[in-house]
This record gives C-alpha cells, sequence and structure tokens, in this order.
C-alpha cells in the first residue's frame, strides 16, 4: 500500500509516500519539503499568520512535485496520513482540510496522525520498519523535549519532560541573545565548533533531581545575565562562540545524564533520538558515546528525517491504516493532540 503523508504543524510544508508492505517493511517512495525559514527569519520566530500563508501556497505545488518524483498519481494511493496535532492551530488546519479534500475526492480512506508518534517512528525509518522493539525515546525538538518509553506491541509511556522551555526553544532564545539569526540551534552549532564549551561554567539545572525532569529557562536566564555584563549586542564572534559551545555542552551534559536514569529505570537495551534538535552533531556524537559505553542499540532519525517531515507522518499513518483505523469526519485537528497509550 502506498501512504500518502502530509505535514503542516508548524513551519515546514511537506509531503511524502512511504510504500508499506503487510509484514510492516516500508519505503519512501518521495518526499518533498518547503521551508518556510526565510519569510520567518524577519520577525526571529515563526509568525502564525505568515506560516498559514505560506502552507497554502505550498502544498500544491509540492504535491506536484512529489507526482513528477515518484511517478506516482492519487488513483495509487491507499491511504492519506495527515498531522492532526500538537502544533500551530491555524497551520494545522491548513494540512488537515487539503489532506482530507484529497482523500474524499479521491475516494480512499485517511487518518489522523500525532506529530509526536511521527518523530517517535522517525529513527526506524532507516531500517525500513516500523518500530518492533522496547526503547527509550529521546524526542527534542522547537516544541518537546520528551523521554518515552515504547514496547514491542508501540504501547507508550512518558516517562519524564521539561518542566518549562523545550531544548529547540532554548536553542532559538540563545540564539536570538547572540544576534544570531532563526532558527538558532544550526547557528548555535556552527559556532560552538570554535568555541571551548568549559568557557563558560553554566548551569546544569535539575541534574540532580534524581528524575526526569529537565528545566532550560535557569540555563536560558544565566546566558542573558552573563551577556547583559558584557553589554547589548553585536558581540564580539569569539565571545559567541564561546557561550554557543558552553551552552550547548550544558544542555547535552543535562539530556545524557537524564536519558541515563530512563535507560536505569526501564532497564531497556535499545534508544532512539528524534526531532530537530537530533541534526546537532555534538548530541549525536554523544548519543554514540553513551550507547557505546552502555552497550545499548542506538537508532538516530537521520538529519533530514529529524527535523519536521511527511515521510514519519505518511510511516505512523501507515501503520494505523493497516491496523484498520479509519479517519472520522467529526474528528477535529488538535493544537494540543496529547500522546495516547497506543500509536
Ligand atoms: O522538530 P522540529 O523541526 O520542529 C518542531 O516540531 O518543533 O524542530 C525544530 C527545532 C528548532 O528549535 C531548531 O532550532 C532546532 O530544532 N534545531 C537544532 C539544530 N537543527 C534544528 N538545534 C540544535 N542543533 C541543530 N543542529
Ligand atoms: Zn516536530
Amino acid at each position: 500500500m502506498n501512504v500518502l503523508g502530509i505535514e503542516t504543524s508548524c513551519d515546514e510544508t511537506a509531503v511524502a509516500i512511504v510504500s508499506v508492505e503487510p509484514q510492516g517493511r516500508l519505503k519512501i517512495l518521495g518526499q518533498q519539503v518547503a521551508s518556510q525559514v526565510k519569510f520567518h527569519r524577519n520577525w526571529g520566530g515563526v509568525v502564525p499568520e505568515v506560516a498559514v500563508r505560506q502552507h497554502l501556497l505550498a502544498l500544491e505545488p509540492l504535491l506536484d512535485r512529489l507526482w513528477q518524483e515518484t511517478g506516482l498519481e492519487m488513483i495509487k494511493i491507499g491511504g492519506v496520513g495527515i498531522t492532526r496535532g500538537p502544533g500551530l492551530s491555524p497551520a494545522l488546519m491548513t494540512g488537515w482540510c487539503f489532506g482530507r479534500a484529497l482523500a474524499l475526492a479521491a475516494g480512499c480512506p485517511w487518518v489522523g496522525v500525532n506529530h509526536l508518534c511521527g518523530h517517535l517512528y522517525s529513527p526506524f525509518l532507516r531500517e525500513g520498519t516500523l518500530p518492533d522493539e522496547d526503547h527509550v525515546a529521546l524526542i527534542v525538538s522547537g516544541g518537546h523535549t520528551l523521554f518515552l518509553r515504547m514496547d514491542s506491541a508501540r504501547r507508550i509511556e512518558r516517562l519524564g519532560g521539561t518542566v518549562d522551555d523545550a531544548v529547540g526553544e532554548a536553542f532559538d532564545k540563545v540564539a536570538k541573545m547572540l544576534g544570531l539569526p532563526y532558527p538558532g540551534g544550526p547557528e548555535i552549532e556552527k559556532m560552538a565548533r570554535q568555541g571551548n564549551p568549559a568557557a563558560v561554567d553554566f548551569p546544569r539545572s535539575m541534574i540532580h533531581s534524581g528524575d526526569l525532569r529537565l528545566s532550560f529557562s535557569g540555563l536560558k536566564t544565566s546566558v542573558r545575565v552573563y551577556l547583559n555584563r558584557l553589554g547589548q549586542p553585536p558581540y564580539d564572534p569569539e565571545i559567541v562562540s564561546q557561550v554557543a559551545a558552553s551552552f550547548q555542552a550544558a544542555v547535552i551534559e543535562v539530556l545524557i545524564s537524564k536519558w541515563e536514569i530512563a535507560i536505569e529505570q526501564t532497564g531497556v537495551r535499545c534508544v532512539t533520538l528524534s526531532g530537530g534538535v537530533a541534526c546537532n552533531q555534538a548530541l549525536r556524537a554523544a548519543a554514540q558515546e553513551m550507547a557505546r559505553r552502555r552497550k545499548l542499540r542506538l537508532l538516530m532519525a537521520d538529519p533530514a528525517l529529524s527535523t519536521d517531515n511527511a515521510a514519519m507522518i505518511a510511516t505512523v499513518a501507515a501503520s494505523l491504516l493497516l491496523q484498520g483505523q479509519r479517519g472520522d469526519w467529526a474528528e477535529d485537528f488538535d493544537p494540543n493532540l496529547s500522546l495516547e497509550s497506543v500509536c
């Protein structure tokens, strides 16, 4: 079965087709993403009004490019999966209407997909399988920082997460303070390569709390206090590099330390990393080092599948459709959609 995925929860418009066999083997046949970064950059963050306009402009031409890329057409699609939430309300609405209208016109089934389930599935795409192993997942994105356990029956348990800012949000806000453009994560990573991670001793908030709660707002404030002492931006590139490297090191140390608690608590032998911040090479290297030291199987989403994409949405949809799930026309999209116990 070929499943078309549609993702419009934030600032990437994405469509993709995944083919899936009843045994669960899957393959990405094609994917197209239109990033809106350049439209939001002037504002230093995502502007919902701008996001909606760009989704509406991008969806149709993107789908045309997907047909060209794959040589497929709507008649060859067995089902449509659409991100239902969580995300920006008006942005979600664009894909929700577009995807359901396509399914209605083609007479094929559709399902709403939880965006976080997409991130949970994305590390398995490289293997070409649906998640089939008991594991602890770390999802680090602009909106979420979550430790989840998913067992081989794809039952989910929330183990812990941030009590305030998401990691990606902290990267974006610290980048703004440093005078770096949006989105800040890749910019901080770039500047950090020239800096000394031990240059500034930023706090490792809640690292000794002994549980799986994380906090990044204190770290953000510490960066602000440190920079205020130096005056207003623009800062010397050397200072930017030192602060970026020290901030990044503090974030990674806390993430790895909490991840190790989750591994000890659950006893699992497999861990996964996904979400936009999973593009960060220093975090990936730290995860690899932890997995080697603890002899764990580590699956990390490819960078192109770490940030928001539709292949992960099509994959979850394929799994739901194979289980016989069908979207209900009375069901609405939900900006605060929470994770169900199974996904
Ligand atoms: O998963 P994603 O594309 O969207 C959400 O669902 O939120 O994640 C976007 C976030 C942004 O905050 C961005 O700054 C961050 O991921 N990000 C990074 C890197 N690339 C993207 N953070 C740190 N290092 C990176 N290389
Ligand atoms: Zn996301």
